[in-house]
């Protein structure tokens, strides 16, 4: 028996929808979007080279933790002990991680969902596939997962916070140039996205029956409710604070131009 807009139960209309604006244009974006960000990041992660400018110290955040033996020394924080190949990326032990907690992630599973799946496009807009078994089934089961790439994502955000502080200490000692301001710029947004995901507001606020009797959990539950109404713009801002992170301590390591030093 046919569900969703087909069921018996509904009523039957001819047209696909009767939406008369121009809902394709947000996941025709998404699309557009997602695809040109994995395409950069992939060819970046898969580059191993401009990664690290050896006189401010900027790590860039695709190759943080650095553990490859393919790692420049002053770049690996926390040693060297992975096989250096060129399919292994250099900071393969936080990537994989980054990118589930980013694929379970609620935002971009809609944005995905709506975008590339087409499940559906919009709505009042009719799935793009004759059957919906929603995420209670394997595969999509495992999107369930979420939670715990959260903690995983937490430390690695922690690590990127490293960092950025220890940029400010370059060959010549503590300076302060636009770089700085840009890891830290993107430090501070991936905080803000980390800390405005819907499973940190569950460990925060979650499974408690009184708030009153828990008046520091309630705080910080509200603290996280607020950044949570946002989780979609950071979403996107710390995909284009990454690019722009990676991209310019790519083009100072390659000489294309200096650091601007402020001091
Ligand atoms: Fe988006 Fe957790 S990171 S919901």
């Amino acid at each position: 028996m046919p569900g969703g807009v087909h069921a018996p139960s509904r009523a039957a209309i001819r047209p696909k929808t009767l939406r008369q604006d121009r809902y394709w244009v947000t996941p025709a974006l998404t699309v557009i979007g997602l695809t040109a960000w994995v395409a950069y990041a992939t060819v970046r992660v898969f580059l191993q080279s401009n990664y690290y400018v050896a006189e401010h110290h900027y790590l860039t955040p695709f190759y943080s933790p650095c553990i490859s033996n393919g790692c420049l020394p002053e770049a690996a924080h926390f040693g060297r002990f992975l096989v250096d190949h060129p399919l292994i990326p250099y900071a393969a032990l936080s990537l994989p991680f980054l990118l589930l907690f980013r694929l379970t992630c609620y935002y971009y599973r809609k944005a995905y969902y709506r975008s590339f799946w087409l499940s559906p496009p919009a709505c009042a807009v009719p799935d793009g596939h004759k059957s919906y078994t929603g995420e209670t089934r394997f595969p999509l089961i495992f999107q369930n997962a979420h939670r715990y790439t959260f903690y995983l994502a937490f430390v690695i955000t922690l690590i990127n916070t490293y960092d950025a502080v220890l940029a400010f200490g370059g060959e010549d000692g503590f300076g302060v140039g636009l770089g700085n301001v840009i890891l830290v710029g993107n430090v501070i947004m991936l905080w803000a996205y980390t800390l405005s995901c819907h499973s940190c507001r569950h460990v925060t606020g979650g499974r408690l029956k009184h708030f009153s009797r828990s008046p520091i959990r309630y705080r910080w539950w509200t603290f996280v409710s607020k950044l949570n109404t946002r989780h979609m713009q950071y979403a996107w801002i710390t995909l284009g604070t990454l690019a722009l992170t990676d991209f310019y301590i790519m083009a100072v390591s390659a000489g294309w131009f200096d650091d601007l030093r402020f001091f």
